[in-house]
């Protein structure tokens, strides 16, 4: 059939002709290693497939998902048997800055003998960060693939390479020479890489650190059937032994390798200066992030074949080539989306999703955004925040990330920023459960309040909500929290009071039947959820896991508001604006109303309400003992300091409360006694000023009377 040439192929075209070339290459797919009956020579297949790559280098925002790149095969299993290469595989040396790279040229006219403005061509290309390949083809024939191994001796990974589609098997052309060892990279694109990775995840729990590890683990994969199921690619950059004649530059054999039916890098160029050599560079890194594959420098190399002959190698090393590095570090990429997580404590923070990205040899593809602040104007290596810095989605981003460290985005390359951008909006309701998302005055975090409803908070409440000094239900931690939550058994605290009711029995939706439980333990953990359907105020204060509400606080609410109903009451009123019972609350707590607001917060929240009341039909919170009205420390505020003799700091605190007193921990116009021992410092300097009465020890053992 008349074929259209590539070059003249418009986008309607081009998508048609992959639709067509995906089914074809399919059929004949199925022919050849399902039936194994060919229909077609390999050389017929192999043009079928090259169109197919070639039109979708060229227009690769078509690629199909059933693209046949992505699908190959050829079933051969073997060991991997020892190949000695001919020409030996050699490694490069490195530059690190423009001026390693003119030291480079320098060397290269110095060995030759030129003068300094005689012309000298390179060749610029990127450096692929994969595996080298030796694909030996004879008559055209893939005869042969090795890896590098040490240089010397290679791999024997013959079946796994034929099952690579960018590796053809045959070299198509009349100029094709008798013996060819093409010699490249096997490497793995990032959506590819990540792809496996799900998958992976999926599978087994493990995955690939970058892309680099995982095309040399695919590669070198004894059963080739796995190899076949990894999307590896492979880019032809160079070749080892070759009897017959090749053209005299370097430029020239990788186009004829193009023709031939190798895949061969499209940013491949002619450099005539040390000059050309940087902008290349430059130019490279800036679109790094953009290939969507890893590279990590550039390799530039003598154009001439007759030049390099001639300067030949230098240990294992060419002297006519050399690597350009990218500063390892920091790298560019596409900030994709910005993505909410909600922490432990509602915390709502913002999570850059990257294009993925290798910093530092690992594939970085998430990283914090801190806060909704940094997101406004993104400051350097930690610094503040700069004004008309912002992120935005689209953006392109420099990724930084060292050691262990979090990667962190640390810039913004504003010139890249597309068109139609928009500021990221930072959300005000919690992108789990759609409540409110406050921010407090002062805080840089924003919190959603959804509190028990909440799916990522819940879990991790529910698990406060069972420990030891909260509900302490034995035998029901945060692991088995967690698998309950998994199971969709308990979704809420109340669920937990439930358990029984409703997994009790027998079958397979019975807890003694579930894989960690037995008749025993279930019974056990039954009776212990039973043990604790009455719950103190204070402990059932704390368990709710409101913030701000710690052990303390919670004692001291019970304490004040004495009931359950009480204490309710007084929220629900606070939290719809009832000022008098938000300074009640005030006054009890003294330490500012950040624990006045989340209580308004968490009882605002109609989801709460109804969690509450849930747990409630199950669990009976009991009253909290009144004051002691006839203590001899009743309605007194006490501060203690200092180091005490008789009794440990505790003990006191315990007896002061035992006699009606409220313990503070800061001396205030409002406090009535300081209870000061050896070496009281401050809070004692501040009590006099106050003319607030001090007691030693003796005065406070007699006053109390114990
Ligand atoms: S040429 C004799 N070109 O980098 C010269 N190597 O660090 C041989 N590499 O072993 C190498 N991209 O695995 C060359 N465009 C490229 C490359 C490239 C990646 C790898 C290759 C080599 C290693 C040396």
């Amino acid at each position: 059939m008349g074929e259209i040439d590539i070059d003249g192929l418009g986008e309607d075209d081009a998508r048609a002709e992959l639709a067509r070339l995906a089914g074809e290459i399919a059929y004949h797919d199925a022919r050849y290693h399902t039936e194994d009956a060919p229909e077609i020579s390999d050389r017929d297949y192999d043009a079928l497939r090259r169109r197919n790559a070639a039109i979708e280098a060229k227009f690769p925002h078509l690629i199909r998902e059933d693209s046949p790149t992505h699908r190959v095969g050829a079933p051969v299993a073997e060991g991997f048997s020892k190949i000695a290469h001919t020409v030996p595989m050699l490694s490069l040396g490195n530059a690190f800055d423009g001026e390693e790279v003119a030291e480079f040229a320098a060397r290269v006219r110095k060995f030759l003998k030129m003068d300094e403005d005689a012309p000298l061509a390179f060749t610029a290309e990127p450096k692929i960060d994969g595996l080298a390949l030796s694909l030996r083809y004879e008559n055209g024939n893939l005869v042969q693939a090795a890896t590098r191994g040490d240089g010397r001796e290679g791999e024997n990974v013959t079946a796994n390479a034929r099952t690579i589609a960018d590796v053809p098997r045959n070299l198509i052309g009349d100029d094709v020479p008798e013996i060819f060892e093409a010699r490249g990279e096997v490497y793995m694109s990032h959506t590819d890489f990540a792809d496996l990775n799900a998958r992976m995840a999926e599978e087994s729990g493990r995955v690939f650190a970058n892309p680099r590890n995982a095309a040399a683990g695919s590669l070198r994969q004894l059963d080739s059937t796995v190899t076949k199921a990894r999307p590896l690619r492979f880019f032809a950059y160079g070749w080892g032994e070759v009897q017959g004649t090749l053209a005299e530059t370097q430029s020239a054999v990788i186009a004829a390798m193009g023709r031939w039916g190798l895949t061969v890098n499209p940013r491949m160029n002619r450099c005539d200066s040390v000059e050309d050599m940087l902008d290349y560079h430059r130019a490279l890194e800036a679109d790094r992030a953009d290939l969507g594959y890893d590279i990590d420098g550039v390799v530039y190399k003598v154009d001439n074949l007759a030049l390099q002959g001639r300067l030949g190698f230098r240990s294992r090393e060419p002297r006519w080539a050399i690597a350009h590095k990218f500063a390892a570090e920091v790298a560019t990429t596409v900030l994709e989306a910005i993505e909410i997580q909600v922490g432990r404590t509602g915390s709502l923070t913002p999570v850059a999703k990257l294009r993925p990205v290798t910093v530092g040899g690992v594939v970085v593809s998430n990283a914090t955004l801190h806060n909704e602040d940094y997101i406004k104007g993104i400051g350097g290596k930690g610094e503040p925040l700069r004004e008309g810095r912002d992120l935005r989605p689209g953006d392109t981003v420099q990724v930084y990330r060292a050691g262990d460290v979090i990667p962190k985005v640390v810039d913004v390359d504003l010139s890249k920023r597309p068109k139609n951008s928009a500021a990221f909006i930072f959300p005000d309701t919690c992108p789990q459960c759609g409540s409110d998302a406050v921010r407090e005055e002062g805080e840089a975090v924003r919190r959603c309040v959804g509190g028990l409803i909440c799916p990522a908070q819940a879990v991790e409440r529910l698990k406060h909500f069972v420990s030891r000094n909260a509900a302490d239900i034995d035998g029901l931690g945060a692991k088995q929290i967690e698998a309950f939550w998994q199971d969709g058994w308990i979704k809420q605290a109340a669920d937990i009071y439930m358990l029984e009711e409703r997994y009790g029995g027998d079958g397979l939706q019975a807890l003694k039947n579930k894989e960690g439980w037995g008749p025993r333990s279930a019974e056990n953990l039954f009776r212990a959820i039973d043990e604790r359907r009455t719950l103190p105020l204070d402990r059932f204060l704390f368990a709710l896991g409101i913030r701000h509400v710690g052990e303390g606080t919670a004692a001291l609410l019970a304490r004040s508001y004495l009931s359950w109903d009480a204490f309710r009451n007084a929220m629900e009123a606070i939290a719809a604006g009832d000022k008098s019972a938000h300074d009640a609350l005030i006054d009890i707590h003294r330490t500012g109303d950040s624990l006045a607001k989340a209580l308004a917060a968490f009882f605002g929240e109609a989801h709460n309400q109804d969690s509450l009341d849930a747990l409630l039909s199950q669990v009976t919170v009991e009253d909290a003992d009144p004051p002691n009205v006839e203590g001899v420390l009743a309605g007194k505020t006490v501060v203690i300091t200092g180091t005490l003799q008789h009794k440990s700091r505790d003990e006191v605190k315990k007896d002061a409360e035992a006699a009606g007193a409220k313990v503070s921990g800061s001396v205030s116009a409002k406090t009535d006694y300081l209870l000061a021992g050896e070496k009281a410092g401050s809070k004692l300097k501040k009590a006099e000023e106050l003319g607030i009465k001090v007691l030693t020890e003796d005065d406070w053992l007699a006053l109390i009377g114990t």
